[in-house]
């Protein structure tokens, strides 16, 4: 079995063939898709998604960091009001954390929404799925100031260095493993050596970031096979054994 542990499969991208994408994924040996949640614009889309499809697909609700504007207040209050109400309908708290490729302007604002939502996750016994783009950082400051034994979760498409890795681990989070590890020269691969089998799960991200040779395409979760395969291939073991433990982590982390 496999598990997409983040995966968009609710975005337009999506709109013409959602159906024949999810035959894909269950052809592929894939038993669950975990779905991160981005704003108000998609929610909606996303609780009709696990609607039709309720064995194969789990939500997580919070508000990502590329959609901290100006509303930031009323996107938070919209989580808060899931999370208080619809407490059981979700298996994690993300993606949550703090992106600095898009727009270093609003690191305050970023930074105080994903301490906010932290602290949920920490009240509410949630795990977290966190990105980070140019902000290990600040992720870590506030992961450190935070750390509780409540609190874990996952780095999601993690793509760190050595220093990165030990902190990771030393703060008890996944990392999460996407098609970036089949990109020639991502270095991940070497990355990947350091890193415990334990301390891993699959992702798609989809539709972004297609592994190879599928990259610069739409991803889907089917294609996940190409990242087990790729993990199995760096770390010398057989991909079935890829999927046995990096689906056991996913289980024990997401409690599923
Ligand atoms: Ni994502």
């Amino acid at each position: 079995m496999l598990i997409d542990t983040h995966t968009h499969i609710y975005a337009k991208e999506f709109e013409k063939d959602r159906a024949a994408m999810m035959q894909r994924a269950t052809e592929a040996g894939i038993d669950l898709m975990l779905l991160p949640a981005i704003d108000k614009s998609t929610f909606g889309a996303m609780q009709e998604l696990a609607k039709n499809y309720p064995n194969q697909v789990k939500m997580m609700i919070g508000l990502h960091p590329c959609s901290v504007k100006d509303n930031v207040q009323e996107e938070l209050a919209l989580v808060e009001a899931e999370l208080n109400n619809k407490r059981e309908k979700y298996i994690a708290i993300g993606e949550i954390g703090i992106d600095l490729f898009w727009d270093k302007t609003t690191l305050d604002q970023q930074t105080e929404a994903f301490r906010t939502q932290l602290r949920w996750a920490k009240v509410l016994k949630l795990p977290v799925a966190i990105h980070v783009r140019n902000s290990f950082d600040e992720i870590f400051a506030v992961l450190e100031a935070e750390k509780t034994e409540n609190l874990n979760g996952v780095l999601h498409c993690f793509t760190g260095g050595k220093r990165h890795v030990l902190k990771a681990r030393e703060l008890g989070f996944y990392m999460g493993i996407g098609g970036v590890v089949t990109f020639p020269g991502s270095g991940i691969d070497h990355v990947l050596k350091r890193i415990n089998l334990d301390e891993i799960i699959l992702e798609t991200d989809a539709p972004y970031l297609a592994p190879v040779p599928y990259k610069g395409e739409r991803n889907e979760p089917a294609f996940i096979t190409k990242v087990a395969e790729k993990v199995a291939e760096i770390k010398g073991i057989s991909v079935t054994e890829v999927a046995d433990i990096t689906s056991a982590n996913a289980k024990k982390l997401f409690k599923l």
